[in-house]
């Protein structure tokens, strides 16, 4: 019999979304009559630019002929791809080296396959509420040693380092999920200080980083002197580009970040991680890196920002309802999430089965997210207008 990796009897029996859409899925059956409105896991709806369909398609004929067709690629991704990428954080005013930059199938996956190049016993701060995968994916490989730093009303969910308190690697997301919160550039100093200060390796995830249209926020990580010495960031298509079913995303592991070894060796984490990726990981394909290389063109750029600008409004129309209804929340911004306080003091998969059961809209428990969000409820702004208009007209049958 083989021995198991018995940490899985730590996490809960199943991830967050399938738990939504598993309850969501049964309810639907039980009542075909009803129409449920899904604005729970963070789903794009519109679909991909045309400018992306046509480099998509074009990668496509690419591979019909043997003068241009590709087996394997490089495993960090193709290069005219990665200097995609990095013009785009040039024309953000951050400089990020291309050889820095992994091409992957999204962020997701990056940010759980991270923990294969650091030890078991590091001090790992992780803000609650947050995006399960970094919790769940650090018990799965027996990594227990987190500290939780508490986002809540007070610090309007954007925790802050405790200097007194010791950390190794650092898990900050923004604009947050689920939150949407955004962290400014004086408290991302402040973050990359503590960093540097504690020889700590900040896990930054900004895949939603094109949802900022305040200036004065950063969009990257790096846009913050010293950072490239104590952060990784991870982007994801998924959100900038409605790549959540094409799959694409990018993690930045500077050269910079070099630390020695218990017998001494300095090791540099960018090597570490090219050679995880090359042994695990066959690249993306070379369609979606096609399509993924105009993405990050003015042009496309340009072109998805279109999309973008429909979920913001669908945001504000969700925050205006909340205001109107008087419900506390955060988020809508900056960001495609509003986290609101559950009205009544319900509790957070209380206030699910409310929704669904009386207006039948989903949405996901702030529970799911950790302990500080047990009051709270995540609505996303990916779905339709329509949708989202008609799900706010029935929040106000319910709540006013
Ligand atoms: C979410 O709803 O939190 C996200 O869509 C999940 C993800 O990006 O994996």
């Amino acid at each position: 019999m083989p021995q198991l990796n018995e940490n899985y009897l730590n996490i809960k029996q199943s991830y967050l979304f399938s738990e939504v859409a598993r309850k969501t899925a049964a309810y639907q059956e039980a009542n075909p009559d009803k129409p449920v409105i899904r604005l729970g896991i963070g789903d794009v709806t519109k679909p991909l630019a045309s400018k992306v369909i046509d480099a998509l398609h074009e990668g496509v004929d690419m591979l019909a002929h043997a003068e241009t067709f590709k087996g394997y690629g490089p495993e960090q991704g193709y290069a005219d791809t990665r200097a995609s990428i990095a013009d785009y954080y040039k024309r953000n005013g951050v400089d990020v080296d291309p050889d820095a930059i992994f091409i992957s199938d999204g962020a997701k996956s990056d940010t759980g396959n991270i923990t294969d190049i650091f030890g078991h016993d590091n001090t790992i701060l992780i803000p609650d509420p947050v995006y399960p995968v970094y919790v769940d994916t650090n018990i799965m490989c027996g990594n227990y040693n987190i500290v939780y730093i508490d986002g809540n009303a007070e610090n309007g969910f954007l925790p802050m380092p405790n200097f007194e308190q010791h950390a190794d690697i650092i898990y900050l997301c923004s604009p947050n999920n689920p939150t949407g919160a955004a962290y400014n550039k004086e408290q991302l100093e402040i973050w990359v200080d503590y960093a540097l200060k504690n020889d700590a390796v900040i896990l930054f995830d900004s895949a939603y980083e094109a949802f900022i249209s305040d200036p004065e926020l950063p969009r990257s990580i790096y846009a913050i002197e010293g950072a490239k010495k104590c952060a990784i960031e991870f982007c994801s298509l998924s959100k900038t580009a409605g790549f959540t079913g094409t799959r694409c995303g990018y993690t930045v592991v500077p050269k910079e970040l070099v630390f020695t070894a218990s017998n001494g060796t300095e090791m540099s984490l960018n090597a570490m991680w090219n050679r995880r990726q090359s042994t695990k990981f066959n690249g993306t394909s070379y369609i979606v890196q096609h399509g993924a290389k105009v993405v990050f063109t003015e042009e496309g750029i340009a072109a998805c920002s279109e999309n973008i600008e429909y979920y913001k409004k669908n945001a504000k129309y969700i925050a205006d309802t909340m205001t109107k209804l008087g419900i506390n929340f955060y988020g809508g911004i900056n960001s495609p999430y509003i986290w609101f306080e559950c009205p009544n003091g319900m509790e957070a998969w209380e206030c699910f089965d409310y929704l669904l059961e009386n207006i039948q809209v989903v949405g996901t428990p702030g529970a799911g997210f950790g302990e500080n969000g047990k009051n709270y409820f995540r609505l996303t702004a990916f779905g339709t207008y329509e949708n989202t208009v008609e799900a706010m007209a029935r929040f106000e049958k319910l709540f006013s």
